[in-house]
């Protein structure tokens, strides 16, 4: 302690070393070294060098420009389901990795460019800043002001017409991403919601053991659930397709069908509806043997299958579209149609 003391008992009241710097003194120990000696780059002495370097810079604006018209017409290009087989990661779809390496490219070089110029072009001459209130006065205000035009000047915005060009024409682009990326917001309603795989005479195949269905496969008070024929879990697209197509089929006694037209598109009490909820889509799973009626588990909205698939209960908007099926001559359960309206959520179609 008293060495220390000693110490600092020794040091002058204040000394200022010749680089700008700030020896320590008895009231502030630390010792600020200053800023070492500014060194000129290349670019600052030789305007070859300079030019050099601002070609560089627009030219990876340019490459960023590029890559963003390659993102674009890989979204047009490459259909969803194109695989490719990439080493080392395996197959890889052809769509999300064009898509990941042009708008990867585009950004990095908008940085690298960005990063180039600053380093290359822009001064590099540093300045110290003393520590201020946290509230900056009006002369602060103002100097910050001046500062920020200094920096415009000295970054050669105004002179370098071919670096500035570039660079507003590669950030105006690369939001041009976002446009594009909407499509994957979902199919466009009306086409691709309002049919699904069902058609005239396809089977109802069981989606457990993959067989097709007869009548007498169907007990009374079970729950059964059904894919089209044709429908494979090797499809590429068989989540998309299940998704819109997905059956739930039931035995009634006749005498309990309360909806005439649910009546005549049943077969002997069979009656097979959309599986999907007309909420917002989760699956409907859980049957009522006593009542007939389904339940969804999301947000528990019933519906009757006696009566049309009627809402009973729960914030679905409407029935649950039912499917018209018969039996073929080989005594197989099959439709007769796809489903007369879209299935799943209501929000967007019905008019
Ligand atoms: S999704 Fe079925 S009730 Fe909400």
């Amino acid at each position: 302690m008293s060495s220390q003391d000693n110490s600092e008992e020794n040091l002058p009241q204040q000394q200022d070393d010749a680089d700008g710097g700030v020896l320590a003194t008895r009231d502030n120990p630390f010792a600020n070294p200053g800023l070492p000696p500014h060194e000129h780059r290349v670019q600052d002495i030789d305007e070859r060098a300079a030019k050099r370097s601002e070609r560089v810079v627009a030219g990876l604006f340019t490459l960023s420009m590029l890559s963003t018209i390659g993102f674009i017409a890989s979204f047009v290009a490459f259909p969803v389901d194109k695989i490719v087989y990439v080493f080392p990661i395996g197959r890889v779809s052809a769509l999300n990795l064009s898509l990941g390496l042009t708008l990867g490219l585009a950004l990095f070089c908008i940085g690298a460019g960005a990063i180039h110029w600053a380093r290359t072009l822009m001064t590099d001459v540093e300045v110290p800043e003393e520590r201020h209130d946290i509230e900056a006065t009006p002369e602060v205000r103002e100097e910050v002001l001046a500062g920020f035009q200094d920096g415009a000047r000295e970054s050669d915005l105004g002179r370098r017409k071919l670096v500035r060009n570039t660079l507003i024409g590669a950030m105006a682009m690369v939001p041009l991403t976002g446009l594009v990326l909407l499509r994957d917001l979902g199919p466009m309603p009306g086409t691709m919601l309002r049919h699904t795989k069902w058609a005239k005479g396809k089977m109802l195949i069981n989606e457990n053991t993959h067989e097709p269905l007869r009548p007498e496969d169907i007990a009374v008070g079970s729950l059964t659930f059904a894919m089209p024929e044709g429908l494979s879990e090797e499809d590429h697209d068989f989540n998309n397709q299940i998704a819109k197509a997905a059956l739930m089929i039931v035995r009634l006694q006749p005498e309990n069908i309360k909806d005439k037209r649910e009546l005549d598109w049943s077969h002997e009490g069979i009656v097979a509806f959309s599986k999907i909820c007309t909420h917002v889509g989760c699956p409907i799973s859980l049957y009522e043997q006593q009542t007939h009626h389904v339940l969804c588990p999301c947000h528990q909205s019933t519906f009757d299958l006696t009566d049309g698939g009627r809402v009973i209960f729960g914030p679905a908007g409407h029935a649950l579209p039912q499917l018209r099926i018969t039996v073929n001559d080989k005594g197989y359960l099959e439709a007769m149609g796809d489903f007369a309206e879209p299935v799943g959520p209501a929000y967007w179609e019905r008019g």
